[in-house]
């Protein structure tokens, strides 16, 4: 008999999750009733977002109870399907949870279409980290030719497609990151015309103005607290500002008070979030663009790759102590995926 290794949520996190918050266990797969399918993970996305899900209060998603198996997106091959339009064999990708063996209805699968690009490439440039950049910088920060860019956390998942599409426009760009390691990743791999490791600036601000010295047209904000006020100082005359994530944000005693926005005021600035989500409809569009940049050649993608169902809670504790570069994957190992009891 199959069996579904799972990792469930066990304790509420207090300060960075890693494995003291989750369980492991293994139970028979569930088989598929009518308009199901038997699926078997390949791989995982590690996001940030994950760390407020697993609290009990509500953010823009319901926090997940205890004792039940983490909430994630990834993708997965169909091993058996009662659900109509899919057969044993397709890729597809879902909220499969952590979990090696989950059985979902079909509703909830989206069939990869390969021709747009690899199993790895829907997981990296054509995911979601790579569609919010996408819809960030273009729908949320109007993003024009020539625009001077500033990206937070540019090394990352989110960041390094934002460079890239900027970069790619006919921006200018400028990264920040933190260490030498992803500042040489951003300008050389990437294309960045300067990169700003926050780590080693005593005054961000003032490193901003030298790396931007004509100011920012539009910052794609990452990581929120001081690293957006410091950008929020250098805004030129209608700057916007993409506010995508605030990761600086997730541990603190206090929530950061901007001292900026008296500039922001004066540079007839606009600041907007957005959720990626509510661009679901638009999903495709993204992804024919990015596929073709792929194609082209233009855009890279760098994964960090785990192996293992039990690196989940280690990857997710790394985000948090900025120790990936490139997006964040775990590849389910061929042995995790086949375990049979
Ligand atoms: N709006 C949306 O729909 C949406 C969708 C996806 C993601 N997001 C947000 O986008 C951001 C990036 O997500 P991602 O998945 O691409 O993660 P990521 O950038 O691959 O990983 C997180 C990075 O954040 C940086 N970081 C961590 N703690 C920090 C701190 N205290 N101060 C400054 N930087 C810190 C680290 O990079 P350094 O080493 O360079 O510091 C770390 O590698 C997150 O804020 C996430 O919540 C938003």
């Amino acid at each position: 008999m199959l069996t579904n290794r799972r990792l469930c949520l066990a304790a509420r996190p207090t300060g960075i999750p890693g494995p003291q918050n989750f369980s492991a266990d293994s139970v028979p797969v569930r088989a598929p009733t009518t308009g199901e399918a038997l699926l078997e993970t390949l791989y995982l996305s590690i996001d940030p977002a994950m760390r407020s899900w697993m609290s009990e209060g509500r953010g823009y998603q319901q926090g997940i109870p205890l004792g039940e198996v983490m909430r994630g997106g990834g993708i997965a091959r169909v091993l058996e399907s009662r659900a109509q339009g899919f057969g044993a064999g397709d890729i597809v990708q879902a909220r499969l949870g952590w979990q090696s063996h989950p059985t979902i209805a079909g509703r909830f699968l989206q069939k990869l279409d390969l021709t747009l690009g690899s199993i790895e490439d829907w997981i990296g440039p054509l995911g979601l980290s790579a569609v919010t950049a996408y819809f960030g910088l273009r729908d949320i920060g109007g993003l024009r030719p020539n625009d001077r860019v500033l990206v937070s956390a540019a090394a990352g998942g989110v960041g390094q497609v934002a460079v890239q599409i900027a970069r790619i426009e006919g921006c200018r760009v400028v990264g920040i990151a933190g260490g030498a390691q992803k500042c040489a990743f951003v300008a050389s791999e990437l294309g960045a015309a300067a990169v700003i490791d926050y780590k080693s600036e005593q005054d961000l601000a003032a490193a901003i103005g030298r790396a931007c010295p004509d100011g920012i047209d539009l910052y794609f904000d990452n990581v929120g607290g001081p690293t957006l006020d410091a950008a929020l100082a250098h805004l030129r005359e209608g700057a916007r500002v993409v506010l995508c994530g605030r990761i600086s944000q997730t541990h603190a005693a206090e929530p950061y008070a901007i001292r900026n926005l008296a500039r922001f005021a004066a540079a007839h600035g606009r600041m907007q979030g957005f959720l990626v989500f509510n661009y679901h409809d638009r999903y495709d569009e993204a992804r024919a663009w990015l596929a073709a940049r792929r194609r082209d050649g233009s855009l890279r993608q760098k994964l960090h790759m785990l192996d293992g169902l039990e690196q989940a809670p280690v990857g997710l504790g790394m985000l948090f102590r900025g120790e990936n570069m490139g997006k964040l994957v775990v590849r389910l190992s061929p042995k995790s995926v086949a375990t049979r009891a």
